[in-house]
């Protein structure tokens, strides 16, 4: 149990034995100033007011009850009946000595087979900034999960079937003699609005890239092969993107939405048993109640069109079925752009109503806004086409390198490019991830490439200030250090290092990562304050080796947060 959940058991079950309450939640949280507080208990007015009794009374009569020795060494009652609660220094100080060496955070007692579907493009078209969210805030995500013991399966749920592909095979099928396909297919944006432009002018190749989509499904063995080689080409250029942006999806994460052709018609069957379909305009729906469309009336989820096909949703509804009742899994999530929200609320509806997920399996759209230019409209280049990803990660090197180089013009070209390839990437996925992903996202290279705040550049340079103290002093960066918490400083970093924990623990649970970049940026800021009034290496004896130790567990804690938020620390700046 992390120190905060410590603090939330107990006080809550005191407030159940004075009660007899059942729900009766402490609600701590940290304190905002230091002079009230480590952290404070809140819970205690909204039970006397259930109550109808004084808070301040009831207040008081916890107080008597509560031993929270020897983790916290003082109790105080204030205002209207908070509780502040202060942390003691010597367990700070053991707490900090006990820190295992190999994992920062324990291990979660009760690991959980976790299914996270992030990324998942459409394979058709190239992959642009749109996808970019998803796929950087899910992969911190799974990184968290990862490191916290659970059993984490990636699903790259790519788009790689339906009407566009038709498109694409007419359009391979149709190229003039002697065109060599792999020239075609060098770059696959010029390649998908070509065949597009051609679907949107001919009506007949429309007509026969309808009927290719019909012979693809039906194992048509050219369609398939023209499919295939396209698909291929396209899933190069993603992995390709996911290694220059350190991304740990692997091919072997690939579960694309064609895994699941030969489910779907049981998925139809079963809906139908179970009496969850009607016919609308000839297509199948699942019409569940609250759903309804802007204009009030009931919104159906189609998963059978009139001619056969299957869409979208039926391969959703299929996947639920594989994730939960095949992968066991305890918790399926779903990093995918807000627009989709609507979906997943029915998706999931049904999927629980025709028993593909059952009721301990926790089904979540972890959803994310739009990434907006600083315009205030959608990102978009100066002519207005989406941005490529491949260009926006050179551009942002680009520019980390400029950066780089005016502030550390002795440094070879060599090591400059080195350390601009890792600040360019940290920047853009930072910038991300820091903020709260159910807003829009407004990009700004100026604020990414700040040295100041809440920034990449910022927590990469704190890290690497840290470990050149240890340079300095010629010492192994594994050196053990006794630690003797004292001053207050040192008692603040004490404190914020502990909670290291209680944070990736939060994210785990809310998909937040903004919550640790947040935790990350007020460790540096408190190492800072720490450094300034504390000097370290002119320090004696017991007090420069506690410090030491001190700075050592603060550079840990940092590389090891970035390193869940998929970025890598530098060792020189
Ligand atoms: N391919 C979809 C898109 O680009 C996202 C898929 C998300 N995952 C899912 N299981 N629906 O919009």
């Amino acid at each position: 149990m992390n120190l905060k959940q410590y603090l939330e058991t107990t006080i809550s079950a005191v407030l159940h034995k004075i009660t007899g309450e059942t729900n009766c939640p402490a609600l701590v949280n940290y304190a905002k100033d230091p002079r009230f507080g480590d952290y404070q208990a809140n819970g205690v007015m909204a039970l006397a007011k259930r109550l109808g009794r004084n808070p301040r009374e009831l207040g008081a009569e916890v107080l008597n009850h509560l031993t929270l020795a020897p983790v916290v060494c003082k109790l105080e009652l204030a205002g209207p009946g908070f509780i502040n609660l202060f942390i003691d220094p010597e367990f700070l100080t053991a707490t900090l000595n006990k820190m295992d060496q190999a994992q920062l955070v324990a291990r979660a007692d009760n690991p959980q087979t976790i299914v996270i579907d992030y990324s998942s493009p459409n394979l058709a078209k190239e992959m642009h900034v749109g996808h970019l969210r998803g796929t950087i805030i899910g992969d911190a995500i799974a990184r968290t999960l990862t490191y916290l013991g659970h059993k984490v399966i990636r699903h790259n749920h790519f788009g790689d079937w339906g009407t566009q592909f038709g498109m694409l095979i007419t359009y391979m099928q149709e190229l003039p003699g002697g065109a060599d396909l792999h020239n075609e297919l060098a770059n696959l944006e010029v390649f998908y609005r070509a065949a597009k432009q051609r679907f949107d002018a001919e009506p007949d190749f429309g007509e026969r890239a309808r009927e290719n989509v019909v012979r693809l499904q039906a194992g048509d063995p050219d369609c398939l092969a023209k499919w295939e080689s396209f698909i291929k080409v396209s899933i190069a250029h993603c992995q390709e993107l996911y290694a220059h942006l350190d991304i740990t999806l692997t091919e072997k994460d690939i579960v694309p939405e064609s895994f699941y052709n030969d489910r779907l018609e049981a998925v139809i069957i079963s809906l139908t048993e179970k009496n969850l379909l009607t016919e609308s305009a000839g297509a199948r729906c699942v019409f569940l109640d609250g759903f309804v469309t802007r204009e009030g009336d009931p919104q159906p989820l189609i998963v059978q069109k009139s001619d056969g096909g299957y869409l979208y949703a039926t391969t959703d509804l299929a996947a639920i079925g594989y994730r939960c009742k095949e992968l066991l899994a305890d918790r399926v999530l779903y990093v995918v752009d807000a627009r989709q929200s609507m979906h997943f609320q029915q998706v999931f509806a049904t999927a629980k109503l025709a028993g593909y997920a059952g009721p301990d399996n926790t089904l979540e759209h972890v959803s994310y806004g739009t990434m907006m230019g600083k315009d205030g409209k959608p990102f978009k280049t100066r002519s207005g086409d989406t941005i490529k990803l491949v260009d926006l990660c050179d551009e942002s090197i680009e520019r980390a390198f400029t950066l780089v180089s005016s502030k550390n013009p002795d440094l070879d070209e060599v090591e400059r490019q080195h350390i601009s390839a890792l600040v360019g990437v940290a920047a853009v996925k930072y910038a991300d991830l820091s903020k709260n992903r159910n807003s829009d996202y407004a990009f700004d290279w100026d604020s990414m490439l700040s040295f100041d705040g809440n920034t990449a550049p910022y927590l990469l340079y704190a890290y690497a200030r840290i470990r050149s103290i240890f340079r300095k002093a010629a010492l192994a960066p594994e050196a053990h250090f006794n630690i003797n918490i004292s001053v207050p400083d040192e008692q603040a970093l004490a404190l914020k290092l502990i909670q290291f924990a209680e944070i990736v623990e939060l994210l785990a649970e809310t998909c937040l990562p903004n919550q640790l970049c947040l935790y990350l940026y007020e460790l540096a800021g408190t190492f800072m304050k720490f450094y300034e009034s504390c000097p370290v290496l002119k320090a004696e004896g017991a007090e420069r080796e506690s410090r030491l130790g001190l700075c050592q567990l603060t550079a840990r804690t940092l590389k090891q947060g970035l390193e869940l938020l998929g970025i890598t620390t530098l060792e020189q700046m």
